[in-house]
Parts: C-alpha cells; structure tokens; sequence
C-alpha cells in the first residue's frame, strides 16, 4: 500500500510542489491534509503558470484524483474561484474531491484573523489574514461549520446561529465590523450548491485506493517549523504540517505510510513574525532573495531570507520521521564567496544542539557557524552529483550528514527537468537503488 507522505522541513515554501509534480507520473492520488488558502503553489505545466492555494496541484493531470482532505479548512470562495479558473483554461476538475467534514473558513473568521492581528500591533503574528487560526479555534471549540452543512439549511442555520452572538461581541470590541445570519445561510447554501457534486467521504476514497495498490501522495502545507505543537509557538500556523497531520487529516493509520519525503531549500526563509536565528540582514540576504524571488505566493510579503540551519532539521527528521529528503534552490547560492550552515546554537553561555520548544529560548540563541567555500558557476545544467562543483558537493554531503538521511532529489532551477536524481526512491523498507 504506497503511501507518501510529502512535508516541508522548514517554515514553508520549500518547493514541495516541484516534489509532487516531480513524482506526479507514478501517483493515482494526491491529498492535501492540513492548512488552507493560506498555502500557495505556482505550478508549470508546459507554458502554462497557474498559482493554486486551496486545491492539490495533481489537478493539472488527468489520471489524479486530487483530494482535499477533512484537515484542511476550506474557504469556499476561493475554492470555487479556483475551479472555475481552472475550468477556464481547460482543466477536467470533476475529479477535485472534497471532505464533507473538513471545517469552512466564514468571513467572519477572515475578519475575526484581521482584526485580531490589527489589536497585536507589534506583537502581531504576521498571519496571511485568511481566518485559518479562527476557524481551527471554532473546530476545537466545537463551534465550527462543515462542509457537509452548506448542504442542509436548517443545519446552517442552527451552527450559525450558536456561533454567531460570540463572533459579532469580539469583533466589535475590536473595532471589526458584525454579520447577521439571514445573509450568511443565504451565502453558504449558495457554496452548498455549487460544490455539492464535489463533496466526499474522503477517508474512504483514499482508504479504497490504498487497497487497490495504488500509490497516495500526501501533501502538506507551511513546514514543519510552523507546525502548532512544533514550531515556535504562538508564531505557528494553526494545523499540524508535520507527517503526523498526514493520519489525522487525511485518513490514514501510520502503518499505511510508506515514506515520508522532506523538502528543504538549500537556505531558508520565513514569513511572517518569530524568532529566525540565521536571518541575514545584509547583502547576502537580500541577493538570495532576489534570485530565489522570495516574496509570498498569497500576500505577496517579501520572505525572510537567512543560512541554511540544521538544529531545526535535526528535529524535523526526527518528529516527521523522514526517510528521504529532496533539496530545492541549490542553484540560488551560486555566486556567494562563503557559505555557512548554522550547525549548532548558543543559548545563555552553552552549546546547545537541539532545537529549543521554546519561542523565548529560539529568540536567544546565537548561532554557530560552519564555513564553507562556495562556487561561482551557475549549476542548472547539472544532472548528477558528480558533474556539481566540489566545493556545492562539500556543502550537501554536510547537510545530509546533519539530516542522516539521504538527499535522493536536489533542484538546480524551476524547471521539472532541472533536477538532479540522486537515488530513486528509497523507500524505507527497501534498499536505496544508489
Ligand atoms: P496563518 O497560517 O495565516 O494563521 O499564519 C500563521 C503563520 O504562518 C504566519 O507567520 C504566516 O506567515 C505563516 N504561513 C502561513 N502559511 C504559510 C505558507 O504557505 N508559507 C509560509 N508561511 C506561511
């Protein structure tokens, strides 16, 4: 039963998306477990861009089944923009299936998002203002709404009326504005209609896919180190992106994943606020993002840019339990005199190589350096390890040494075919091919 499970090892925007267009030939089904349209992903299908937040980006080929998973929380306004759009360019989106039980972004928790983010001022997270930690809350608080609710208004209107009363008090004590009922059940019974073809019990497709033996990607969004319990608390997202959301929100039991594949940059970056310890305010920092044209997909924020930190990779092989790891953007440090991986922290007078759960700790360490000679050459050309220059081939072979497991894919450019395939597949029951 091939399940895999695709997770991103730092704060987002690794390239995942490459990952499963790479993998997208052999798979018969891609599921989307957590998150919402806070995610972004642009995917290149021959000349054509197209830039999806909500819906998996296996849509693009005709074999896929893409599923939207019951741990994602679905802003039917921009799932329904997304279908269309897509419809429009010629895409079969019959086969978008969504859970009856993942949970509906309202507008008020849009407003709700805001005008909490607004009240922190200075102490804001720096959400993508979607309403994805509202409407997590309204989940936990058994307040919620689910997408098999649009399709029954007396439902609609017995969950609207409950959660309501509360919203429309916290948004006028800050400063937001206040929804009625009657235009809110008239709005999701609208969505109900349109996407009622479109609505499933997912856990049971994907559950009857396995069993027919067919291969399951899992796809998260964010990373790992935005992950609610294990990122850097409260400066996460609201879900769990980590392989572990893969079981709850997407409908899996942890002996049906057959691997997990971590996505990484060769450096990283971050949006949003928090504490970074290898941000770079300098030069370096700014070229990197430039040439790796680090600015959000769904805010349009630039992206924090800072050396590639293995204390945090150390953990998320572990917490993701990782069995191999695909290396994006080493292209983008072409051209940098000395490259350095952070390989360890300082923290109050000690060496410290965990990663601290911590937020206040993160914020006081200092990180310790490891200095690596770069190259100047582009690299997209390259097709096998061996042809990279030396001094790129040192610089993997420490990351991997840190990630103890085996870089199998490595990007040098945004095209599929500017990859390095290093060994295929090694699943974590079987022998690596190479
Ligand atoms: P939220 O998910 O909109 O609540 O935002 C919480 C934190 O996660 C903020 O720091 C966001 O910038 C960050 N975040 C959410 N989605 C993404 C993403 O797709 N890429 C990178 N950061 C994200």
């Amino acid at each position: 039963m091939p399940a895999t499970v695709i997770v991103g090892l730092q704060w987002g925007d690794e390239g995942k998306g490459k990952t499963t267009d790479f993998l997208a030939e052999q798979v018969a089904m891609v599921v989307r477990y957590q998150g919402g349209d806070n995610a972004g992903h642009t995917v290149v299908s021959g000349d054509e861009v197209f830039k999806l937040r909500l819906t998996p980006s296996g849509v693009l080929y005709p074999h896929i089944t893409s599923v939207i998973g019951n741990g994602v929380v679905v802003n039917p306004v921009t799932l329904i923009t997304e279908l269309d759009m897509l419809t429009s360019r010629g895409i079969d989106v019959s086969r978008v299936r969504v859970s009856r039980s993942a949970h509906v972004i309202m507008p008020y928790h849009v407003a709700l998002d805001v005008a909490n983010e607004a009240r922190l001022g200075g102490s804001k997270v720096g959400t993508t203002g979607r309403g994805i930690g509202p409407t997590y809350g309204d989940r936990a608080w058994r307040l919620g709404l689910r997408m098999e609710d649009l399709l029954d208004r007396a439902v609609l209107r017995e969950r609207i009326e409950r959660a309501l009363p509360d919203k429309n008090l916290l948004l006028a004590s800050m400063g937001g504005g206040s929804f009625e009922v009657e235009p809110l059940i008239e709005l999701a019974a609208a969505w109900g209609v349109r996407l009622r073809d479109h609505l499933d019990d997912t856990t049971w497709l994907v559950q009857a896919a396995l069993a027919r033996g067919e291969h399951v990607l899992l796809e998260g969004a964010q990373g790992t180190l935005l992950d609610l319990d294990h990122g850097s608390y409260p400066y996460v997202t609201s879900s769990n992106p980590v392989a572990g959301g893969a079981c709850t929100g997407g409908g899996i039991g942890p002996l049906q994943v057959d691997e997990v594949i971590g996505v990484m940059k060769a450096y990283s970056t971050r949006v949003g606020s928090g504490p970074y310890p290898t941000e770079l305010h300098d030069e370096i920092g700014a070229g990197i993002a430039d040439r790796g044209h680090e600015f959000g997909t769904v805010t349009g924020r630039p992206r924090r840019v800072g050396w590639f930190d293995a204390v945090p990779l150390r953990y998320a092989v572990a917490v993701n339990s990782v069995s191999s790891i695909m290396l994006n953007k080493l292209d983008i440090l072409s051209g940098i005199e000395t490259i350095r991986l952070c390989v360890a922290y300082e923290l109050d007078g000690r060496r410290v190589e965990t990663w601290p759960s911590s937020g206040a700790a993160l914020s006081r360490a200092t990180p310790i350096y490891e200095d690596f000679a770069g190259w100047e050459e582009p690299i997209h050309a390259f097709r096998s390890l061996g042809d990279l220059p030396e001094n790129a081939r040192r610089y993997v072979s420490a990351v991997e040494a840190h990630a103890g497991v085996p870089i199998v894919l490595l990007s040098v450019g945004p095209e599929r075919t500017q990859t390095i395939e290093r060994a295929w597949r090694p699943m974590r029951n079987r022998p690596a091919l190479a």
